[in-house]
């Protein structure tokens, strides 16, 4: 696959079939994501692979009630434009696809094949991030589809802990989980606010000589 395809592509690819995914494509993944970089090439990182239906079902329900716990808070903006906002609103529009998919994946987070449960040193974001992103680029080239969350661990950290049978937060922090299985959907371009409205040149709020109205991919 194309690099820049895979950059422009790989987004939030909630839905997925039941479909097992091979062990030697897990590998592969897993061997791509440990070539990112991390601070002082330290590799301060450990990746856990969830399959068992048991467990999954377990981790539904708290993925689930943590949603809606969101929905009825920090999201509760959200939810409210899209009960009363302008159903032509492409602001609308959009808040119903991402409701949509999240709802999809909280109501079916147990069918899922693969759950990837990542964990980093305290204050380690900065390097298990890259590695996941790298496995996301590489899920994406092996037509998987992945999406990035993190809501287990705001409010249902040790109770995950505990089904995962994982050390309590301390030397380890568990930091993401990551959904993969083979798509439903196609993948298309993700739409964003263009680059030349979030860059600045030399000083902070110089604008760039530049501008890109439409994606540059394809
Ligand atoms: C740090 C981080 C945390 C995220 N947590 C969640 C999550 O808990 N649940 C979820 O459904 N999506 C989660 N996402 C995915 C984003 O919602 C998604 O990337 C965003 O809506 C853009 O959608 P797109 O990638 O399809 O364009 C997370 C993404 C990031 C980068």
């Amino acid at each position: 696959m194309d690099l820049y395809q895979a950059l422009y592509t790989t987004r939030a690819m909630r839905r997925v079939k039941p479909d097992p995914v091979p062990d030697d494509v897990i590998a592969r993944l897993m061997d791509a994501a440990v070539r990112a970089p991390s601070g002082g090439n330290t590799q301060k990182w450990r990746f856990l692979f969830v399959t068992d239906a048991a467990k999954k079902s377990q981790l539904q329900k708290l993925y689930s009630a943590g949603l809606a716990e969101l929905n009825a808070t920090q999201y509760k903006s959200v939810m409210d434009l899209i009960r009363d906002g302008d159903v032509l609103d492409p602001l609308v529009i959009q808040a119903k696809k991402t409701n949509a998919s999240a709802m999809w994946l909280a109501e079916n987070l147990h069918k899922v094949p693969v759950l990837l449960f990542a964990w980093g040193k305290p204050n380690g974001e900065s390097s298990l991030f890259p590695s996941l992103w790298s496995l996301q680029l590489a899920a994406n080239a092996e037509g998987l589809g992945t999406s990035l969350t993190t809501l287990l661990f705001k409010k249902h950290t040790q109770e995950v802990l505990d089904i995962l049978g994982a050390p309590p937060v301390g030397e380890w922090v568990p930091m993401a989980m990551i959904t993969i299985g083979y798509p439903t959907g196609k993948w298309g371009v993700a739409k964003r606010q263009p680059p030349h409205e979030v860059a600045f040149s030399n000083t902070w709020g110089n604008p760039v000589s530049w501008s890109v109205e439409q994606p540059m991919w394809p």
